[in-house]
């Protein structure tokens, strides 16, 4: 059955694009269908629309899929994989009690905690209570503390203090998150470079894939406001294949094991946030699917078939051995509107650019508007991702072929993979 497999992906931004890419090039899919339209898909791909998780559901049945693929962490929050898998569908992508990893950094915390993973060291408090608001006091006066709101808080709810002043200002005006911030985490600061490390779980086992390290300020050398990222590239020098699988087996396993002691395994991408410290890697935090853009570099270097491996994962049998990664490296530089993050313009006619050897485009945020014009519809638009022999070549396809996409008052950065984050 694995060489005529019916493929259903939810999500329709770039990293969703790159999943689609690479799996129609896979010799096993036979159908592809997506929930969420984007114009960067191409004909063979059969965009039937739906947003609900009873209208995904019905999707993956009339398509009679054999796998579905879920990109983003809301659905998956939301119970998309428990509703997929009670209809008998294989998901990739794992069930809301596990996505709690993401949704929740104080269940991520309690978790490392059981599972012996080495992270930050955190006090956890419910800000209405009056004893702990004080420890938390307490704890920001002494300074190099990061508070959290334990929730999702659309990659906003951190903010990292070095002096005791801040870290209390920060401590009061934590509630403009919310719910999200019902419980606050603060966390000993770290120092060190960031990597994102991703491994492929059936429940059981884990499987690591190359590092990768993306970038997430607005502006060159991680100057300007935090954005989704503008940009990654894969693997990261600092963390070779062996040294990932190495680290895969100290950080993700012992997760994967925990969540599968408590009656809810893991199946889908594990994906680790790492801060290098001079003491070893620290997990920072977990997510339950793939980053974007890191997914895009990551489908550019994917060289054997990947869908084994997703549906092995799903299923909860993956195989053995390791999935085959190209020996070079991809570079995604992520062209993005004017305004962008705080008020994208959208609507404004995107030039179909080039697409040369070791080049390819992945679409997050276009339309197509009623003359049929290619247009910005979003802040991120487009994900231009080069493929070489080394990180040199694979920036150089990119930054080559990004100003034949160029549209106006578009921002990117000129610095992807290079040293400055
Ligand atoms: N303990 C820590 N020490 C130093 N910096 C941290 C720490 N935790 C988080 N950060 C910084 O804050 C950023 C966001 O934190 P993270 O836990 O990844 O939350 P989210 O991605 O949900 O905003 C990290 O990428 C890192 O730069
Ligand atoms: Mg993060």
């Amino acid at each position: 059955m694995e060489d005529r497999v019916r493929v259903m992906v939810v999500g329709g931004g770039g990293r969703e694009h790159a999943l689609v890419w690479r799996l129609l090039r896979s010799p096993s899919v036979t159908h592809l269908v997506a929930t969420t339209p984007n114009p960067g898909f191409p004909e063979r791909v059969h965009v039937d629309p739906a947003s609900e998780i009873e209208a995904i559901v019905a999707v993956a049945r009339r398509h009679e899929v054999d796998l579905v693929v879920v990109g983003p962490e809301a659905p998956l929050a939301a119970g998309l994989a428990d509703a997929v898998e009670e209809a008998g569908f294989p998901c990739f992508g794992p069930r809301a009690a596990a996505a709690a990893l993401e949704t929740s950094k104080a269940f991520a915390k309690e978790i490392m905690r059981a599972a012996g993973v080495p992270t930050a060291t955190a006090l956890v408090v419910d800000p209405t209570d009056p004893a702990q608001l004080l420890a938390a006091e307490e704890r920001c006066r002494r300074g190099r503390v990061v508070l959290k709101a334990d929730g999702l808080a659309a990659g906003k709810g951190v903010v990292v203090c070095r002096e005791g002043e801040e870290a209390l200002e920060a401590l009061r005006t934590m509630s403009r998150f919310g719910e999200a911030a019902a419980r606050v985490l603060l966390e000993d600061l770290l120092e060190g470079p960031e990597v994102s490390l991703f491994a492929l779980s059936d429940g059981e086992r884990t499987i690591a894939l190359p590092s990768a390290q993306d970038h997430k300020t607005l502006l060159d050398g991680g100057r300007g406001p935090n954005t989704g990222g503008m940009g990654a590239y894969a693997p990261c020098p600092l963390v070779d294949r062996q040294t990932a699988g190495a680290w895969v087996q100290q950080l993700h396993q012992p997760v994967v094991e925990e969540l599968a002691r408590r009656g809810t395994p893991f199946r889908g991408v594990l994906f680790a946030g790492l801060m290098l410290t001079e003491d070893g890697p620290r997990v920072l935090e977990y997510n339950v699917r793939f980053g974007d853009p890191e997914c895009q570099a990551l489908m550019a270097l994917w060289e054997d078939d990947p869908v084994p491996w997703l549906l092995g994962a799903a299923r909860g049998m993956l195989p053995n051995g390791e999935p085959v990664f190209a020996e070079g490296s991809a570079c995604c530089v992520v062209l993005a509107s004017a305004g962008y993050p705080e008020t994208p313009r959208k609507g404004v006619p995107i030039p179909r650019g080039e697409e040369p050897e070791g080049v390819v485009v992945f679409h997050a945020g276009t339309a197509v508007d009623p003359q049929g014009r290619l247009v910005t519809a979003g802040g991120r638009v487009l994900g231009i991702t080069g493929r070489g022999a080394d990180l040199e070549e694979a920036r150089c396809r990119a930054y080559a072929a990004l100003p034949s996409w160029a549209f106006e008052g578009e921002q990117h950065r000129t610095d992807i993979g290079g040293g400055a984050r």
